[in-house]
C-alpha cells in the first residue's frame, strides 16, 4: 500500500508528508486495506478446513486495529489478562479467544474462565492443577489444549525461537502424552486441543511441517488412549519481507502443508500476528538534525528506540525511505533517535540520499511489535497512531501528554 506518486510517498491514497503535517511525528501509520488483504489471505488458506484465525494481539493491541479484525471475523490469540480485556472491549467473541502463556496468574485464569474464552493453552502440569482448581470453584469445566514444545529449531533470531528444546515454552515433548492422561483424570478439565508455536519471523515452511508431524504423533498416541483432540492449534510465526530479496511463503502454502499432516476431521487454529499487521504499519519520523561524525552521516530523528525497539533488541532490519523522492547523492548514514544510548537506532550504515533537515522518513513494516513494545523511556510520551482508509485518515491513538506520563504516580 506504499507507492511513490509524482515524487511523493503515499499510503493508500494519502500523502505521508500530509499525515506528518496534520498529526505530527513520530507517528505510526496503518493501512486498513493492507490489514484486510493480509487477513483475506489467511481466510483463503483456511477455507479448506474448519477452524479459527486467531490474530496474535501481542503484535498490535490498539483498539481500532483489533476492531478491524473483529469486523473481518477474526478470533484472538492472547497472552495475558490485559490482552483478553482489550479483545473483549474491541468486540471479539469470547468463543474465538485462545490464551497461551507460561506464567498465567490465578487471577488471569479466573478472568479467562469467567469470560468464557474458547480455550487455555496450558504450559505446565502445575498450571493444569491451578486451572482445575479454579474451574472447580466456578463450577465449570475449563476447555484446554496443551502447548507442546515439539523440539524444532527454526532459523530466526534466538530471542524469538520458542519451539526448541531448552526454552521455557510448553510441555516438554517427552511429557506430552502424560499431560493428556493427567488431564483426563481432572474433574473440571475438558480437553479440546493441542497447541504448538515454534517461533516468529520464520521464512520457511519446513520447520512448521516438522513440528506438525511431531504433534501428529502425540495426537495419535493420545487418541489411542480413548481421548479426542478436536483442534490443532498450530500457532503463528510466519515471517514477512523486511528486506529486498527475502522470500516469504504464502499462508495458503503453509496451511495446506500443515493440513496434509493431519486427518480430515481435525479443526485448525492458526495464530498469525506479524503476517497480518507487520507490513500494514509504518513509523513516520522527522529528521531533526544532521551531522557528520567519524566519517559517517547521522540523521537524528524524533523516533527513538522507545517507539520501535526491534532494531535495538533483535538487530532487526526495517527499510527506511524518505517520503519525498530525490535524486540527491546517496551517503552512508545511521538513522538514530534522541535517546541517551548508542543502541538507539532505526538503521545503521544505510545508503540514503542526502535529506534536508525537517524532512520525513518512513521506517517501514513496523506494524507488528512496534507500538505494542513501545515505552516511555526517557519520559517520551507515547506517540500517535493514525489509520488510513482510502483517502481518509483517522487518529486512533492520541499522542500522550507530559501530564499523562505521571498519571499513576503518587507524589
Ligand atoms: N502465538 C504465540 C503463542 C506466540 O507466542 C506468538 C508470538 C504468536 C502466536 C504470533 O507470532 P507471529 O505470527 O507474530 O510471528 N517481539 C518479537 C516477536 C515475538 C514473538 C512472540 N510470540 C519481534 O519483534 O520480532
Amino acid at each position: 500500500m506504499l507507492e511513490f506518486r509524482k515524487g511523493d510517498l503515499y499510503i493508500e491514497n494519502v500523502k505521508l508528508s500530509d499525515i506528518a503535517k496534520e498529526y505530527g511525528t513520530s507517528t505510526y501509520v496503518y493501512s486498513k486495506q493492507q490489514i484486510v488483504n493480509n487477513f483475506e489471505n489467511y481466510k483463503k488458506a483456511m477455507a479448506l478446513r474448519d477452524g479459527l484465525i486467531c490474530f496474535a494481539c501481542k503484535t498490535n493491541s490498539s483498539g481500532a486495529i483489533l476492531k478491524i479484525l473483529v469486523s473481518l471475523g477474526a478470533g484472538a490469540d492472547t497472552t495475558s489478562g490485559g490482552e483478553i480485556y482489550r479483545c473483549l472491549k474491541a468486540g471479539f467473541n469470547p468463543s474465538k479467544i485462545v490464551y497461551a502463556g507460561v506464567g498465567k496468574t490465578a487471577e488471569e485464569i479466573e478472568y479467562a474462565l469467567k469470560s468464557k474464552i474458547f480455550m487455555l493453552n496450558v504450559e505446565s502440569f502445575e498450571e493444569l492443577d491451578v486451572i482445575d482448581k479454579i474451574a472447580g470453584k466456578l463450577k465449570i469445566k475449563a476447555n484446554i489444549a496443551f502447548r507442546i514444545n515439539p523440539y524444532v529449531n527454526p532459523d530466526t533470531h534466538s530471542y524469538i525461537v520458542t519451539g526448541k528444546k531448552g526454552t521455557k515454552f510448553g510441555i516438554p515433548y517427552e511429557d506430552a502424552v502424560k499431560a493428556y492422561l493427567t488431564a483426563k483424570k481432572k474433574k473440571n478439565i475438558s480437553v479440546v486441543g493441542i497447541h504448538s508455536h515454534i517461533g516468529s519471523q520464520i521464512l520457511e515452511v519446513e520447520p512448521f511441517v516438522v513440528a506438525a508431524k511431531r504433534i501428529k504423533k502425540i495426537v495419535d498416541k493420545v487418541e489411542r488412549h480413548g481421548m479426542r483432540i478436536s483442534y490443532i492449534d498450530c500457532g503463528g510465526g510466519l515471517g514477512i519481507k523486511y528486506e529486498k530479496g527475502e522470500k516469504v511463503p504464502s499462508p495458503k502454502r503453509l496451511m495446506s502443508e500443515i493440513f496434509s499432516v493431519f486427518d480430515k476431521d481435525k479443526k485448525f487454529i492458526v495464530e498469525p500476528g506479524r503476517s497480518i499487521i507487520g507490513d500494514a504499519g509504518h513509523l513516520l519520523a522527522k529528521v531533526l538534525y544532521r551531522k557528520m561524525s567519524g566519517g559517517k552521516s547521522f540523521l537524528i530523528t524524533d523516533a527513538g528506540m522507545n517507539d520501535l525497539i526491534r532494531p535495538t533488541l533483535y538487530d532487526a532490519y526495517h527499510e527506511i525511505v524518505p517520503v519525498k523522492k530525490t535524486n540527491a547523492k546517496k551517503v552512508r548514514s545511521d538513522v538514530v533517535g534522541p535517546i541517551c544510548e548508542s543502541g538507539d537506532f532505526m538503521g545503521k550504515d544505510r545508503m540514503l540520499p542526502i535529506v534536508e533537515q525537517g524532512e520525513y522518513l518512513l521506517v517501514t513494516c513496523a506494524g507488528a511489535y512496534g507500538t505494542a513494545m513501545s515505552s516511555e523511556y526517557n519520559s517520551r510520551p507515547s506517540l500517535a497512531e493514525v489509520l488510513v482508509d482510502g483517502k481518509q485518515t483517522k487518529l486512533i491513538r492520541k499522542r500522550a501528554s507530559y501530564k499523562d506520563l505521571m498519571l499513576n504516580e503518587i507524589l
